[in-house]
C-alpha cells in the first residue's frame, strides 16, 4: 500500500482526499491545514488525521492535530498539493526537495518560467505514461483539462483537415463551498490568460488555438465556446457527437437550459459533492457551418479534476496500464453511470 498525503483541504484537496481514500492501494495518511478555522474539526471529523506547519502548531492548540507536515512527509510516498495557485512553488523548493518526495501539482501552478512546479503538465487523455517516470507533475486546471478532453478525439479524427480552434472561456466566479467569496456584478475580461499555453505545453506550440476568457458572476460551472476550423467542409453536426459518444468523461446533453440545471440535477441525484467529474456538450448548441463547427460545453470547474488527480497517481505510483487505470478511476467515481443518468435526463425527447 503506497502513503499518500493531501496539503491543502479546500475546494480541491477535501474531494481528493474523500474519494481517493476508497482506493485499497492508497493509504491517506493525513491532509495538511494551515489556518486553525472550523475546517480542521471538518476534516477530523471527516476521518482524516489532519497535519499542520511547524512553526503554526501553536495555533491550532484547541483541536486534536496529529503531527508537523515536515515530520508527516518523512515516511511516505507522494505529497498531492492542494494549495491556492502559485503557492505550490514554495512547497516543492522547501518541503518536498529537501525530502526527496514525488509531489502533484495542481492548475494554478505552471510548468513554464522561474516558477515552474514541474516539466510536464498531465493530461491523463493525452499523456498519461510520460507520467511514469516523473517526480514532479502538473495536472492541469479544470479549463484546461477539458479544452484537452475535446481537442484530443479532434486531433486523433481529424488532424488533416483542422486548420483552426478559437475558444472563449467563460469562467466561474467561486465555487459553491466558498460562500465567504462575495461575487461580483460584472463581466471581467482576462488579459494573457495561462490556458491556451497551458494546453499547448502537451499539445506542443504548433496547436492553432487562441483562447480568450472573462469571468462571469456564477458559481455553477465554466463554459466554454469553441469554433473548430477545418480545411474543407466541417463534419456534420451528427458526426461530431457520435465523436464523442463513448468518450470517457463527457456527457451528451440536448435540453439542459444552463449550467445550473445540471448542478440541480447531480444535487438531486446525490451525485458527491454535487460534481459530475465531467464535461458536458450541450448538443442543441452545436452548428456545422461552412468550414466550422460551433460547440458549446460546460466543465464542472471542480469535479472534473478529481478523476484526473487518481489517474495521475496511479501513472506516478504504480505505472499502472491506462486501461485498468480508467477501470480503477471508475469505480472511484462511477462517471459511466453518472454520464447514462445524465444523458437520460437531458434527452432530446
Ligand atoms: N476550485 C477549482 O475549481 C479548481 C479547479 C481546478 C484546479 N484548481 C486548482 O487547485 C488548487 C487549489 O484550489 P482550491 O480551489 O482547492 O483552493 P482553496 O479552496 O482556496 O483551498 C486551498 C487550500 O490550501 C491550503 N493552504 C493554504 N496555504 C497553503 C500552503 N502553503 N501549502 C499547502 N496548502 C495551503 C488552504 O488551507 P487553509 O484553509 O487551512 O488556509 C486550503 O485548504 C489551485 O492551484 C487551483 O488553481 C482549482
Amino acid at each position: 500500500m503506497k502513503k499518500v498525503f493531501v496539503n491543502g483541504y479546500g475546494s480541491i484537496g477535501s474531494r481528493i482526499a474523500k474519494f481517493v481514500k476508497e482506493d485499497s492501494d492508497i493509504d491517506v495518511i493525513g491532509i495538511g491545514k494551515h489556518s486553525p478555522d472550523e475546517k480542521v474539526q471538518y476534516a477530523i471529523n471527516d476521518g482524516f488525521s489532519v497535519y499542520v506547519p511547524k512553526d503554526e502548531s501553536g495555533n491550532f492548540k484547541d483541536f486534536d492535530i496529529s503531527g508537523s507536515i515536515e515530520s508527516v512527509l518523512d515516511d511516505c510516498d507522494l505529497v498531492i498539493d492542494a494549495s491556492p495557485g502559485g503557492k505550490g512553488i514554495f512547497n516543492r523548493k522547501n518541503i518536498y526537495e529537501p525530502k526527496d518526495i514525488k509531489a502533484i501539482f495542481q492548475g494554478g501552478e505552471t510548468v513554464f518560467n522561474d516558477n515552474a512546479v514541474a516539466d510536464i503538465l498531465f493530461n491523463s487523455r493525452v499523456n498519461y505514461a510520460e507520467a511514469f517516470d516523473k517526480k514532479y507533475v502538473m495536472q492541469g486546471s479544470c479549463n484546461v483539462t477539458g479544452m484537452g478532453r475535446i481537442l484530443n478525439p479532434l486531433k486523433e479524427k481529424y488532424a488533416d483537415s483542422l486548420t483552426r480552434f478559437d475558444v472563449t472561456l467563460v469562467r466561474r466566479w467561486a465555487d459553491l463551498e466558498q460562500t465567504d467569496k462575495e461575487i461580483t456584478d460584472t463581466i471581467e475580461m482576462t488579459e494573457q490568460p495561462h490556458h491556451g499555453t497551458d494546453v499547448k505545453a502537451f499539445f506542443g506550440n504548433d496547436v492553432p488555438l487562441f483562447v480568450r476568457a472573462i469571468k462571469v458572476p456564477t458559481r455553477q460551472m465554466h463554459l466554454h465556446i469553441m469554433d473548430i476550423r477545418f480545411n474543407e467542409k466541417a463534419p456534420t453536426v451528427d458526426e461530431i457527437h457520435t465523436l464523442f459518444k463513448n468518450e470517457y468523461g463527457v456527457a451528451i446533453l440536448w435540453t439542459a437550459k444552463g449550467t445550473k440545471d445540471i448542478r440541480n440535477f447531480a444535487e438531486s441525484t446525490k451525485f458527491n459533492f454535487k460534481d459530475t467529474n465531467m464535461l458536458h456538450i450541450h448538443a442543441n448548441m452545436t452548428k456545422s457551418v461552412d468550414d466550422t463547427i460551433q460547440l458549446m460545453y460546460s466543465d464542472d470547474q471542480t469535479g472534473i479534476v478529481i478523476p484526473e488527480n487518481h489517474m495521475l497517481l496511479q501513472a506516478m505510483l504504480f505505472q499502472r496500464d491506462y486501461n485498468d487505470a480508467v477501470k480503477r478511476t471508475e469505480k472511484l467515481f462511477g462517471m459511466e453511470e453518472k454520464k447514462k443518468l445524465l444523458e437520460k435526463h437531458f434527452s432530446k425527447s
